[in-house]
């Protein structure tokens, strides 16, 4: 195996993990920037033409692993593969944002749900070619359905 190195640090505005949105419905719409290492700079070329980015990066202030978990958009435990925990056996976050521009080394971007400081491992273009229709979103379409019925059944019982 390789031994991971990071290709850039992420400014993000959260400072502890309590300040990113978790849960259903959750929203990621922050601003901040992925700042490259200088000796990677060349890698940027031609990535202005992409409106979305993959970012893989590292979990470096996650607790050690758990292979089931309970995540805050649901009240039952799912297996850590079926998760997008944080406590993971190899710690790799993956998030896609939006970019915004580049500045040089700097590519600003919405949609960061990572912590000010996090180590950048890669950066691909984003290019889905899946169909929505063909999407099964797995448990958390269940949760989903409960979460949307128990706030219809709150609605009506005002
Ligand atoms: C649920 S994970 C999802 C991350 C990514 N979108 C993914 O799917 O791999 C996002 C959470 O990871 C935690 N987190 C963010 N940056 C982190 C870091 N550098 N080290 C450890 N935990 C972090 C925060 O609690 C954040 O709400």
């Amino acid at each position: 195996m390789f031994t991971p190195q990071p290709i850039g640090f992420v400014s993000s505005p959260f400072k502890n993990t309590g300040e990113i949105p978790k849960g259903l419905g959750a929203q990621h719409k922050e601003e901040g920037a992925l700042r490259v290492l200088p000796e990677f700079e060349m890698g940027l070329t031609d990535i202005e033409g992409f409106s979305h980015l993959i970012v893989l990066w590292e979990f470096d202030r996650a607790e050690n692993f758990a292979l089931l978990g309970t995540p805050p958009s649901d009240n039952r435990p799912h297996g850590v593969f079926a998760t997008r925990s944080p406590r993971r056996p190899n710690p790799i976050g993956l998030t896609v944002v939006e970019l915004l521009r580049r500045e040089g080394c700097a590519l600003h971007v919405r949609g960061l749900d990572m912590l000010d400081g996090t180590p950048i491992l890669d950066i691909k273009p984003y290019l889905s070619s899946i169909p929505a229709e063909e999407l099964r979103r797995g448990w958390l379409a269940e949760a989903e359905a409960r979460h949307k019925g128990r706030a219809t059944l709150g609605a009506g019982e005002k």
